[in-house]
């Protein structure tokens, strides 16, 4: 890193399924200018199950990857800074609204809703969950693979906030009532 100075990952809600678009290229190219040694991507979701809310990024397919690896390509003709990214899976806190809007839960049959996975059912406010089965794992090892892909150099799991508590190696508890292969 040319220096210690850190972007972190700040979520925008403006991606269309997953997908960056020009408001990421102009938000990340903009940041990517500011001459911080390291840009952290903001929450971007391993499944599009476990994103925040249907504006988060993704990464979980071609065409999510494809959309990302273009914002990072424009930066790269500009700037060496390293960029890394955020790979999340929200859980028990998914399908929400956008985040400047009254925060709430879509039901499955809202539009912008989807049935959610976490590690216990315990509901996260008034939100009920479906325990998730080991798949969780897989779908995170994928996302990092994908990420090598678009040319970021440091992974962040996000698994603060009770959020993605299916990362083996982090079990919270309270709430992390899977069984895995620890
Ligand atoms: C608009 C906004 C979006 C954020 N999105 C994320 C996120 O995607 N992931 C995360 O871990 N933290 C997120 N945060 C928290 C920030 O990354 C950061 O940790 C927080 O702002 C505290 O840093 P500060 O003390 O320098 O303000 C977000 C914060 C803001 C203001």
């Amino acid at each position: 890193m040319n220096n210690r100075i850190v972007i972190p990952p700040m979520c925008q809600y403006s991606a269309g399924e997953g997908q960056a678009n020009e408001w990421h290229l102009a938000h990340y190219g903009n940041l990517a200018m500011s001459g911080a040694g390291l840009m952290i991507i903001e929450a971007t979701g391993v499944s599009p199950q476990g994103r925040i809310s249907y504006g988060d990024l993704g990464l979980w397919d071609k065409n999510t990857a494809h959309t990302l690896s273009k914002v990072i390509s424009f930066i790269r003709l500009h700037s060496d800074l390293r960029i890394g990214i955020q790979l999340s899976h929200a859980g028990r806190k998914a399908s929400t609204d956008l985040g400047w809007k009254p925060h709430q839960y879509f039901q499955p049959d809202e539009p912008h809703g989807w049935q959610i996975y976490a590690p216990s059912a315990i509901p996260f406010g008034a939100h009920g969950s479906q325990i998730l089965n080991k798949r969780g794992d897989k779908v995170h090892y994928y996302s990092i693979c994908r990420s090598s892909e678009t040319g970021t150099f440091h992974r962040h799991r996000h698994g603060g906030n009770t959020w993605c508590t299916w990362i083996p190696d982090t079990p919270i508890p309270f709430t992390d009532h899977k069984q895995t292969d620890r």
